[in-house]
């Protein structure tokens, strides 16, 4: 008997399939679940998405349009002054989220006290804490700027509203991830089952599957650090910085802009520090939408992410805005620092 076999594929099956694993479709795999928690992880994620291709869109124009650059002239929470992009994108990632069923609160770090969804928090129990712009001083020049998110479950009713609840360590994130919007959009994603990578296709406004299992080489020579500070630093620091100073293979890079550092430091390796200085003794980051969420990413890929004494998911925060020093990169960078810092 004659059997048909199927016609010779001119793409490769494999380059197709890769082409067609879009973000949500990726989490629902990833996740191997069709559970509704999973569907509905799928659908934060996809939300998430379209902040980032809206934000994203917006900076690709904004120096073509009115008032989408420079300061608000308001100051945050944080005594920072606020840029309009900010505010943009804060009230992107509210929209995206509104009569969603998914997400009740979200913490912003350009928000002093979380926002509520009242639509969504009888079925949606879950928070988006986020950093909507990160490096916006990069914003006016048009460099790399980021976005920040980590998905945390709603523990209790929350009945005071001062959203309690959040104030645990960094093993309570169930997602957390980066948008980092440079010469291409790419968003950065963990669910605690390794660390994705997903660049936005423009013609598709879809993001598409990059790479899986994305490792962080245990060495590498980046460091990463605003030197500036150096004399507002302990002894500690200083004397990291004089002996990387005195080493061959050491090459420094600071865009100022978290995301793209740290996503340099994921790829190939390095080390990110910004330790606390006299005048902030905790450093300048923020814990629940900054340094947990990135610590979460570095971690799953292998590598380290410490306050200097203690690993960063490790901490407890006291308020929703805290602040932590923070050492993160390749394992061994990040162990050479704190073979610096006395106990
Ligand atoms: P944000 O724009 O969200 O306030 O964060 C800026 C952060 C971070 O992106 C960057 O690494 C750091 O601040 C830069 O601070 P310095 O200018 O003090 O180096
Ligand atoms: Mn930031
Ligand atoms: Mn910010």
């Amino acid at each position: 008997m004659n059997t048909i076999s199927p016609p010779e594929l001119i793409i490769p099956e494999s380059n197709l399939d890769r082409d067609c694993t879009t973000l949500s479709r990726h989490v629902l795999q990833s996740l191997k679940s069709f559970s509704p928690d999973a569907y509905d992880l799928s659908a934060i994620m996809s939300r998430i998405a379209l902040a980032g291709k809206l934000i994203s869109r917006r900076l690709s124009r904004a120096g073509l349009m009115e008032d989408v650059l420079g300061f608000t002239g308001e100051t945050n929470i944080q005594g920072e002054s606020v840029k309009k992009m900010d505010t943009y994108a804060n009230e992107v990632f509210i929209s995206v989220f509104k009569q969603s069923g998914l997400v009740c609160r979200l913490a912003s770090e350009e928000m002093d006290k979380p926002y509520y969804i009242p639509e969504n928090c009888p079925i949606g129990r879950y928070t988006l804490l986020y950093d909507p712009i990160d490096g916006s001083s990069n914003v006016d020049i048009n460099l790399n700027v980021g976005s920040i998110f980590a998905i945390r479950q709603q523990e209790g009713e929350d009945l005071d509203g001062e959203a309690t609840d959040l104030l645990q360590n960094g093993s309570k994130q169930i997602a957390a991830g980066y948008i980092l919007y440079g010469p291409a959009t790419v968003l950065v994603y963990t669910m605690g089952n390794g660390v994705h990578s997903f660049f936005l296709d423009p013609s598709l406004g879809e993001f598409i599957l990059a790479q899986e299992n994305i490792k962080i080489p245990d060495h590498g020579s980046v460091y990463s650090v605003n030197e500036g500070n150096f004399w507002q630093w302990n002894d500690s620091f200083r004397n990291y910085i004089r002996y990387v100073h005195r080493q061959e293979g050491y090459t420094g890079r600071y865009s100022g802009a978290l995301v793209g550092d740290i996503h340099r430091i994921l790829m190939q390796g390095g080390v990110f520090l910004y330790p606390g200085t006299t005048d902030q003794p905790q450093g300048k980051l923020r814990l629940l939408y900054e340094t947990a969420p990135l610590a979460f990413i570095i971690e799953q890929a292998g590598g380290k992410a410490s306050d200097g004494i203690n690993p960063i998911l490790d901490i407890i925060p006291s308020k929703i805005h805290y602040r932590t020093p923070a050492i993160l990169g390749s394992k061994n960078e990040v162990e050479l620092v704190e073979s610096f810092i006395e106990k």
